[in-house]
């Protein structure tokens, strides 16, 4: 039985900061932000949004009912969760309205915890093969302002439904993972800013892509030559190039210059909306899927890592007609519908963040244009609203 990714849904918000106008202000070289980084532009969350609507939103662009009625599992993967006890996973099968028998739990270990989720997710469907899961890849990755880490920051989700018979991508088999307890990137829990050593992190990321790739070719028998192309989880989009340059020497001249160019196509998003830490190599995928026709039953190598750390390499193979299950419109008018605000703007917007001492807030609501959002604080508990509802 073939399982996988039936369905891909992706929700950014509404605003974005140019990255030639943050280097200005932040008086570094534009081309350090834009090629060295490799970001354009990064999405700024308003205080309307948290993991939970990020999440929600990308949901509800994908769901429909018989998705509602089957859907048995959701698992909410993130590091921006919003409680220590409670899983964001629980308020999003709320607010959108999914079958009461379900299990819900949130899953964590940095930026792996979606590709950990969709693992979980295909033992369940082995196991039941007539259900479906609801990953979710939910992220605000926050640094703080002028630190080196603010310019590889972003926001949004990717939410994917697995299941058998899969209309887009069907999991191979031969998953290689590994684990190393290290310090790269870290948030402890009284802060709302990650720790980050930058090059330690960049360095390990290499180290464990090569590790994985090596035991990857032993127990597969597959070789680069195999792979159409490889998504890289992407805090910014220069560091899965540093990655794939590592082993291109093991592929002919042809096959180099096809992994370059659909490595360029898998970092159209990304480079757009910044690092979305859980959801970032599935934004890789979806902007490969949607940016190019590949032939069906093309095998795509997924490179996961999430510091702390954990690696894994897996592939997918291309489904036919795949292309006919995207939302590349709604996609596109997403991306075109976001606002750009000033540097000064977004400053004013990041230190917009909720009380932290219990007291209750109601929020401006009327300017977030998505579906669903966070309307305030009250007696200690977040106030979601779906504004369709
Ligand atoms: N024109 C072109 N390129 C320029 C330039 C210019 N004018 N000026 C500088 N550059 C280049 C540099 O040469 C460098 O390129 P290389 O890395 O290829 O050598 C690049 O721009 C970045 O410059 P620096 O290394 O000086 O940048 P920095 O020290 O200010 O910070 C960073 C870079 C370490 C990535 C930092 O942004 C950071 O800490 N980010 C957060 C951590 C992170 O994303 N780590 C990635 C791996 S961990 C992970 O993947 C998990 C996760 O999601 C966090």
């Amino acid at each position: 039985m073939k399982i996988g990714i039936d369905k891909i849904g992706f929700y950014t918000p509404h605003m974005y900061v140019d990255m030639n106008k943050l280097a200005v202000a932040r008086d570094v070289e534009p081309e350090k932000f834009t090629i060295g980084i490799g970001q354009s532009q990064m999405s700024v969350a308003p205080v309307t949004q948290d993991s939970v609507t990020l999440a929600a939103n990308a949901a509800l662009e994908i769901i429909d009912d018989e998705d509602r009625a089957k859907i048995d599992f959701v698992i909410f993967g993130s590091e921006s969760g919003i409680d220590h006890s409670k899983s964001g996973a629980v308020y999003v099968h709320r607010l959108l309205g999914l079958n009461p028998n379900a299990r819900a739990v949130e899953v964590k270990q940095a930026c792996y915890a979606a590709t950990a989720g969709i693992q979980m997710a295909k033992g369940h469907i082995a196991l039941n093969p007539e259900s479906k899961v609801l990953v979710l890849g939910t992220d605000i990755a926050r640094y703080g302002l002028n630190t080196s880490g603010e310019s590889t920051q972003g926001a949004g989700a990717v939410a994917m439904i697995i299941s058998a018979n899969p209309r887009i991508m069907e999991l191979e088999k031969h998953n290689v993972y590994l684990t190393n307890d290290i310090m790269d990137f870290w948030r402890p829990i009284y802060s709302d800013k990650a720790f980050v050593d930058g090059k330690f992190s960049n360095e390990q990321y290499i180290l464990f892509f090569n590790k994985v790739w090596e035991v990857y070719k032993e127990k597969s028998g597959l070789e680069l030559t195999d792979m159409e192309a490889i998504c890289f989880h992407l805090p910014y989009t220069k560091m899965g190039l540093k990655a794939l340059r590592t082993i291109l020497d093991e592929a002919p001249e042809d096959i180099r210059e096809r992994l370059l160019e659909n490595y360029q196509i898998s970092t159209t998003y990304n480079r757009n909306v910044g690092n979305i830490y859980t959801g970032s190599l599935y934004l890789s995928l979806l902007s490969l899927l949607e940016n190019k026709k590949l032939s069906d039953g093309s095998r795509i190598g997924m490179f996961s890592y999430g510091s702390g750390a954990v690696g894994e390499f897996f592939t997918g193979a291309l489904q036919p007609n795949y292309r006919d299950y995207l939302h590349i419109e709604g996609h596109q008018k997403l991306f075109n519908s976001r606002k750009e605000v000033s540097v000064e703007e977004y400053e004013i917007i990041f230190e917009e963040t909720l009380p932290a001492d219990g007291s209750d807030m109601e929020l401006d609501i009327s300017k977030d244009p998505a579906t669903i959002v966070l309307s305030g604080t009250l007696d200690n508990k977040r106030q979601y609203v779906n504004k369709n509802v």
